[in-house]
C-alpha cells in the first residue's frame, strides 16, 4: 500500500456496516435503465467499481414509489417487482466482489416536468408549488401528498433492506424535493412543514424516522445535503455555524447516522475564520461521521456553473485530502467523476499506481462502462 494514502485505507464502522476503506462512490445519475429497471449493463457498471476497491458504493438516484418522484428518462426505480429484482442483481454482484452498496433514494419534486415516466400527465410536486423562487408552476403538496411521499421513502428503505442493500442514502441535496422543503426560496408554507429550521427540516426528519421504523436499529441511514441548489448555485441554507447548528439539530435528533455533505470543491472553507469544509463543520456540530466530496482525484473542478464548465483544481491535491482525513475533519471521501473515468481508482491509489489514471471527460457520460 502507498504510505501516503494510508488514511484512506483504514476500516470504518457505522451500525452494522463495516467498510474496508474510506472511499465512497458518489451517487451519479446515468440514465441507462430503459423501462426504469436496472439491467445487466447496470450490474456490470457497479460490479466493476466494487472490484476496483471502492469501500462503499452509493447508487445513482433511484426513484421512490410516488407518481411525481421521477424527472428524467431511463432512471432506475426502486419500487415494483422488476426494478427490485434488477437491483438485487446489482447488490449480489457487488457483494460477490466484497463490496458494499446503498441506494440513493430520490424524489425530484418540482424539478419534474410533465412528459416524463411513469405517467406523463403528472406535474411536478413542490412544498409550495414553486419551480423557482416566486414562480408558481406546479402542484403544491397537500398534507396527504406529504404523508404519501414519506411512506414511499420508508417503503423503499424496507425493500432495500429486504434485497440486501447495506443501508440507504436519502437524497436531500441539490434542489430536489427534500431540499425544496429545506430551502425557504421554494418553501413558503405556513403550516408545520415550513417556517423556521425546525419546520423546514420536518419533512426530512419525518422521512428519516419513518425509515428507521421500517429498517430497525442496525441499518445505517445517510442523509445527503448541500448548500447549493441547481436552481441557484449561490443559495446557502446556513450562512454561519449557528444557523448550521439549527439546521442540523432536528436531523441529528431524527436519527441520521452519517451526513453526506455535498460540495463541488472539497478544499474550500465553508465559513470565514476556519479551514473546515462543510463536512468538517457538520461533523464538529453533530458529532456524527461525515462524507466529504467534490473534485477528488481530478485536475479540473466544477465552477459555479456546475457541470457546464471547469476550472483549475490544483489545490485539490490528494495530500490536502489525506491530511484532512488524518486529522479527522471528516470520515469518508466520496469520489464521482474520477470513478467514472477509472473504475479501479481505489485500487490504483492504494497501490500508488496513479501515474496514468485516465482524465475525466464529459464524453464518458455517453456510455455506461
Ligand atoms: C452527479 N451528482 C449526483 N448527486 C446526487 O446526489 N445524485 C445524483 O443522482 C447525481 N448525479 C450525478 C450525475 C453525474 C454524471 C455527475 C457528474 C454528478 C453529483 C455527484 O454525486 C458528486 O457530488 C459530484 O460529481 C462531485 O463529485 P466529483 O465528481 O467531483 O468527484
Amino acid at each position: 500500500m502507498s504510505e501516503t494514502a494510508g488514511a484512506l485505507f483504514k476500516p470504518f464502522k457505522s451500525r452494522n456496516l463495516s467498510l474496508d476503506n474510506r472511499i465512497v462512490m458518489a451517487p451519479m445519475t446515468r440514465g441507462f435503465s430503459p423501462g426504469n429497471v436496472p439491467n445487466d449493463l447496470n450490474v456490470e457498471y457497479y460490479r466493476k467499481r466494487a472490484a476496483g476497491g471502492v469501500g462503499l458504493i452509493i447508487t445513482e438516484g433511484t426513484c421512490v414509489g410516488h407518481k411525481a418522484a421521477n424527472g428524467y428518462p431511463n432512471i432506475p426505480f426502486i419500487y415494483g417487482d422488476d426494478a427490485l429484482a434488477g437491483w438485487k442483481k446489482v447488490v449480489d454482484a457487488v457483494h460477490a466482489e466484497g463490496g458494499k452498496i446503498m441506494p440513493q433514494l430520490w424524489h425530484v419534486g418540482s424539478i419534474r416536468r410533465p412528459g416524463v415516466e411513469p405517467d406523463p400527465e403528472v406535474p411536478g410536486h413542490g412544498p409550495s408549488g414553486l419551480v423557482m423562487p416566486g414562480k408558481k408552476r406546479c402542484h403544491e403538496m397537500t398534507e396527504n401528498d406529504i404523508e404519501d411521499v414519506i411512506a414511499a421513502f420508508a417503503k423503499a428503505a424496507a425493500d432495500s433492506k429486504a434485497i440486501g442493500f447495506d443501508g440507504v442514502e436519502v437524497h436531500g441535496a441539490h434542489g430536489y424535493l427534500v431540499d425544496q422543503f429545506f430551502w425557504g426560496g421554494l418553501n413558503e408554507r405556513t403550516d408545520k412543514w415550513g417556517g423556521d429550521y425546525v419546520g423546514r427540516t420536518r419533512f426530512a426528519a419525518e422521512i428519516i424516522k419513518a425509515i428507521r421504523k421500517e429498517v430497525g436499529p442496525d441499518f445505517p441511514v445517510i442523509l445527503r445535503w448541500s448548500q447549493w441548489k441547481q436552481q441557484d448555485y449561490s443559495v446557502k441554507l446556513a450562512g454561519n455555524p449557528l444557523e448550521l447548528q439549527q439546521f442540523l439539530e432536528p436531523l441529528t435528533d431524527a436519527g441520521v447516522d452519517i451526513f453526506h455533505c455535498s460540495t463541488r470543491r472539497f478544499w474550500e472553507p465553508e465559513f470565514e475564520g476556519s479551514d473546515l469544509n462543510l463536512a468538517g463543520w457538520t461533523k464538529k456540530l453533530t458529532g456524527k461521521p461525515t462524507i466529504t466530496v467534490g473534485s477528488v482525484g481530478l485536475d479540473t473542478a466544477f465552477t459555479e456553473e456546475g457541470q457546464k464548465d471547469f476550472m483549475d483544481a490544483k489545490p485539490a491535491s490528494l495530500r490536502n485530502l489525506l491530511d484532512r482525513l488524518e486529522r479527522g475533519e471528516f470520515d469518508l471521501v466520496a469520489v464521482g467523476r474520477a470513478l467514472i473515468a477509472n473504475p479501479d481508482w481505489a485500487n490504483r491509489i492504494k497501490a500508488a499506481d496513479d501515474a496514468d489514471l485516465a482524465p475525466y471527460s464529459k464524453e464518458m457520460l455517453k456510455e455506461l462502462a
